[in-house]
């Protein structure tokens, strides 16, 4: 494809202005951070390749800067559209991916998603996470949290979060008391976490601003398969973001988020007539200096993190 520049000269559209993009990345030849250079060097020339490769017209950079004008503008403490657009195009999972150690004796992480609410009440062993009742099969959670060589390891906080039946998270509906299936655990000295909740269920997520209606666009759904959702830490190890979820759910195969990777799959077994679930996780030890991390982005507070720039 040629396109014409000032009616004079054709040109292969991928070699439209390009010291355009040459000058724009020499400009940071000042920059304060090496990383910061090197990555807006890499944002720049897809940006621009974008730009080239699509033939984006002035009406549809428009759109598009009013689309992301929108994604803005409807984030509040308890809503993160952008944390959601990062979902539902596979970057999240992309980051997950480039970012997590994989490897024998640790267990797969997925996204946060943008439910976390922070650190929630520390409850016993064995403890419901329910703050009021629900016409919902009960479930108990128990397992092992152990390093890469299967030594248990002691304390280590659990934080589990998940919808109510209703298909909402504590934080998206002013009808649940406020920690409603949130909780947090510590592990025993063998390594041991056990509590009680409710089935899961599949729920849409919020799909109602810029990031649904990009989602219908795209001709998808909006659906997450049933699941739990745990963060496990411990000093000297990686943070493990991960879910579990339930086998046989319609949606395990088209998850709104990508989130859904085999090893995270489980199947509730009845045990005294209770359906059951023992998962053992498996926590990487942390390589880096930094401490454990922690979520920029805790819905139902305003904390937003400023990133590091
Ligand atoms: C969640 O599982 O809570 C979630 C993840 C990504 C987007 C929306 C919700
Ligand atoms: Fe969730």
């Amino acid at each position: 494809m040629t396109i014409m520049i000032g009616n004079r000269n054709a040109v292969p559209t991928e070699e439209v202005f390009p010291e355009l993009t040459r000058d724009v990345i020499d400009r940071m030849s000042n920059a304060k951070s090496a990383r910061l250079r090197e990555i807006m060097e890499v944002v720049i020339r897809h940006l621009h390749a974008i730009v080239r490769e699509s033939k984006i017209t002035q009406g549809e950079w428009s759109q598009a800067i009013d689309f992301l004008t929108r994604a803005g503008k409807i984030c509040s403490e308890s809503r993160q559209e952008l944390i959601l657009l990062s979902d539902i195009l596979g970057v999240s999972m992309l980051v997950d991916a480039v970012d997590n150690v994989a490897g024998p004796g640790i267990s797969d992480s997925t996204v946060l998603g943008p439910f976390y609410a922070g650190h929630q009440r520390e409850l016993a062993q064995g403890d419901s996470i329910l703050l009021r009742d629900e016409a919902s099969e009960p479930l108990v959670m128990s397992g092992h949290v152990t390093d890469p060589d299967g030594r248990p390891v002691a304390d280590a906080l659990i934080e589990v979060w998940q919808t109510a039946p209703n298909q909402l998270y504590d934080v998206q509906d002013k009808d649940q008391p406020q920690g409603h299936l949130r909780a947090s655990f510590r592990t025993d000295m063998a390594g041991t976490y056990r509590f009680r909740t409710i089935m899961p269920v599949s729920y849409p997520i919020p799909n109602d601003g810029p990031a649904g209606q990009l989602l219908a666009a795209m001709g998808r759904h909006p659906f997450r398969p049933a699941h739990i959702h745990f963060m496990i830490s411990a000093p000297g190890y990686r943070t493990l973001v991960t879910h579990l979820f339930l086998d046989g759910d319609e949606f395990l195969e088209s998850d709104a988020v990508f989130g859904v990777k085999p090893s995270l799959v489980v199947r509730p077994e009845l045990k005294e007539a209770t359906n059951t679930v023992e998962y053992n996780f498996g926590l990487a030890r942390e390589l880096r200096t930094e401490e454990t991390r922690s979520p920029s982005f805790v819905a139902g507070s305003n904390r937003i993190n400023s990133s590091e720039l």
